[in-house]
């Protein structure tokens, strides 16, 4: 999988790339980060990449010929254009695993400042947000992007570690624990050192059922349930009643 980020702080990316499992994922060459400065691509003099809206109004406007000379210069045919926008479609898992499964090439826009000019748009597949809050501008959103989908490439984690994390099959993840057993008279649930998988297995189930519900109840609307999943959730439904 190969990135290539479209920023006009390149500093930005190169620091939150250069650390960790990212720093790790690309020296495996499981990943291929491009970072490219959108300073690079403006005809304008002074390095000029945004300007004043038309109509008046208050805030810079990224202009549409540098970043479409960008796009242009890096595109082939394998490549996905993402703008990031608070304005695009919320990011989620479901997204990051059909990308990393399905694309070969992304090249993401990092927006700023007030925003960009419309016409961006008629250049680009997707325009991403990563929640419903404003940021002062794409490189969070495209790291966001970045992260997520790398550690779902093979080998980059190790592949059990997504069996059962948060979002797979609209689930959240099972509670864990670590040392010590007993933290200030709170203890490890015994089943987790009884060695008796089967049991462990079931345990860590029924705590997805439960973070579930008693953290994102809306997932459990998406999920199909087994007669023995709505019967547990019955029964801490009754019991939180009590
Ligand atoms: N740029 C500014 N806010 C953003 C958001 N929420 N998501 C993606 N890009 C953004």
């Amino acid at each position: 999988m190969k990135f290539t980020i479209i920023t006009l702080f390149p500093n930005l990316i190169k620091s939150y790339i250069s650390e960790s499992i990212i720093k790790r994922a690309i020296e495996k060459n499981k990943v291929d980060i491009e970072i490219v400065d959108l300073r690079n691509y403006t005809n304008y003099s002074h390095n000029q990449v945004d300007d004043y809206q038309f109509g008046g109004g208050k805030g810079m406007v990224l202009m549409v010929e540098p970043i479409v000379n960008a796009i242009e210069k890096y595109k082939t045919n394998e490549s996905l254009v993402i703008l990031t926008s608070p304005q695009g479609k919320t990011w989620n898992q479901k997204l990051s695993k059909n990308y990393a499964n399905n694309c070969k090439h992304i090249i993401i826009i990092c927006g700023h400042y007030e925003g960009f000019d419309e016409r961006v748009l008629d250049y680009v597949d997707l325009e991403v947000s990563i929640g419903d809050y404003v940021l002062t501008g794409g490189e969070l959103a495209s790291l966001v992007l970045v992260d997520s989908i790398t550690r779902l490439i093979d080998g980059v984690i190790q592949n059990e570690s997504h069996l059962n994390e948060s979002f797979e099959n609209n689930l959240l993840d099972y509670s864990v624990y670590t040392k010590p057993v007993d933290f200030r008279g709170k203890v490890v649930p015994e089943v987790l050192l009884s060695g008796h998988h089967a049991n462990i297995e079931k345990f860590r189930h029924e705590s997805r059922l439960k973070n579930t519900y008693l953290k994102r109840p809306d997932l459990l609307n998406e999920q199909e349930l087994s007669k023995t999943d709505k019967e547990f959730l019955n029964n801490l439904k009754n019991r939180k009643e009590e």
